[in-house]
């Protein structure tokens, strides 16, 4: 068994019991596990086995130099967003025919540190974004292998924040539109289309969409062949989702098995740039429990021993943790469901509560009536399937100090990222 489980009353991760971990590092802290990581990664390489194909990880979801150097050595490439990504792709150990660089305003900085390094792609999103690349790679009498990123107006039917593939969404360009503005770029000196790229979304659980999204990339390939630009990948994005609530969801294989048919046909190689996918089970954030306060009337009386009084309705319990937006931001932005588990189990009886941060303000809640066992001040508590998109969204608001992050990998914990310091984040300032 590998991952967050159970061993009696305790929550372990691959075997190590959470709450060593958390008394030898303190909280709020995240906890990964390497074998889910390379699980989940296998999964997916191994249901595309039999047709060439490239798994660049998303940096994005989560990108700690040894999450990223453990995706290196299992044979994965990178999928940059960044200028920074980039470098932690290089200081992974990545090298640039290994990376990919997606990401809608590329600056003509980023651009030109992906073109001096001669990255696999650059992902390209406009038609500026093209002349652009020309120019800088022209001005360096060199040229640059891009993958046109289209807009291929289908629904992702995932939250609106994380959807991209519609024509009101700002990402790519207009599939419309790709034709005319391969045949221009085919004369451009600087450039080289290599292949066509599309990312609906993200955290999408009906595989339909996914497919219509290929069916078009492929429909557009043959027509540009048609038209002499003759590409070597279809860049499939990622966006596969997960279950954060029990629910099923397509596994990597049912995904493959989906695509691959219609891929098949063109013989041209896939790229693919899965990031919560690999890593979201694969994280846990551990947070205690700071306060546990009756709000709203007969409950807090009760809590003073005043004993009886009325119900006046409206009552909450709060669970303050010392975890809160600033560690993990999906519940507020996303209203993203994780589940919420004492790390020991106790006989304590199941309550109705919310579970919140620290934070300043009421979006500040992790999780709405949710029932624990009644959770006492100084409990551990393990906020799961937060290792994609957890810590990378991390912010210092309320001067909160970066959460430290460990890696349980044979069997061991060891700490990855340790906790940022306030003279740390001082120190940027004059
Ligand atoms: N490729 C591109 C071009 C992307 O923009 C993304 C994610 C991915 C790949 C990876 O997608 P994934 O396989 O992880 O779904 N912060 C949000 C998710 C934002 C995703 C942005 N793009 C969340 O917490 O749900």
């Amino acid at each position: 068994m590998t991952g967050f489980y159970r061993q009696g009353p305790a929550l372990v991760c691959d075997g190590v019991a959470l709450d060593r971990i958390a008394a030898a590092e303190g909280t709020p802290l995240y906890v990964y596990s390497a074998a889910t990581i390379a699980g989940r990664y296998r999964a997916i390489d191994e249901a595309f086995a039999g047709y060439p194909h490239a798994i660049h990880y998303a940096l994005k979801a989560n990108s700690t130099l040894a999450l990223t150097r453990l995706l290196r050595g299992l044979g994965s490439g990178a999928d940059a967003n960044s200028g920074g990504e980039i470098d932690v792709a290089l200081r992974a150990g990545f090298i640039p025919p290994q990376i990919v660089f997606t990401g809608v305003g590329k600056t003509l900085a980023d651009l030109g540190q992906a073109i001096d390094l001669g990255i696999r792609t650059i992902n390209v999103e406009s038609a500026g974004e093209i002349a652009r690349v020309d120019a800088l790679s022209r001005e360096r009498q060199t040229r640059t292998k891009i993958a046109i990123r289209i807009n291929p107006d289908v629904d992702a039917k995932t939250h609106p924040h994380i959807s991209t593939g519609l024509k009101t969404n700002k990402f790519g360009v207009p599939i419309g539109d790709v034709p005319a503005l391969c045949a221009h770029a085919r004369a451009l000196a600087g450039v080289e289309i290599v292949g066509l790229h599309a990312h609906i979304g993200s955290q999408i659980t009906d595989l339909d969409p996914l497919t219509r999204a290929a069916r078009a990339l492929v429909a557009l390939a043959r027509e540009l062949a048609g038209a002499g630009t003759r590409i070597e990948h279809l860049d499939l994005g990622g966006g596969l989702g997960v279950s954060y609530d029990g629910s099923r969801v397509p596994t990597a294989r049912e995904y493959a098995d989906a695509v691959l048919p219609i891929v098949r046909e063109s013989g041209l190689a896939i790229v693919l740039e899965p990031g919560r996918q690999i890593v979201a089970p694969a994280g846990a954030l551990l947070t205690r429990v700071v306060d546990v306060k009756e709000a709203g009337g007969r409950l807090a009386r009760r809590s003073l021993g005043e004993g009886g009084g009325e119900d006046v309705g409206g009552e909450r319990l709060f669970v303050v943790m010392d975890a809160g937006m600033t560690e993990l931001i999906r519940p507020m932005l996303y209203n993203a469901f994780h589940r919420i588990e004492p790390v020991v189990l106790t006989e304590a009886p199941p309550t109705s509560c919310d579970v919140v941060g620290p934070l300043c303000e009421s979006s500040d809640t992790l999780g709405k009536d949710r029932t624990l066992p009644r959770p006492q001040a100084g409990e551990l508590y393990a906020i799961l399937d937060t290792g994609a998109y957890g810590s990378v969204m991390a912010s210092n608001y309320n001067r909160r100090l970066l959460p430290a992050e460990v890696m349980v990998e044979d069997g061991k914990a060891r700490v990855i990222r340790r906790r940022q310091t306030i003279d740390e984040l001082l120190s940027l300032e004059l």
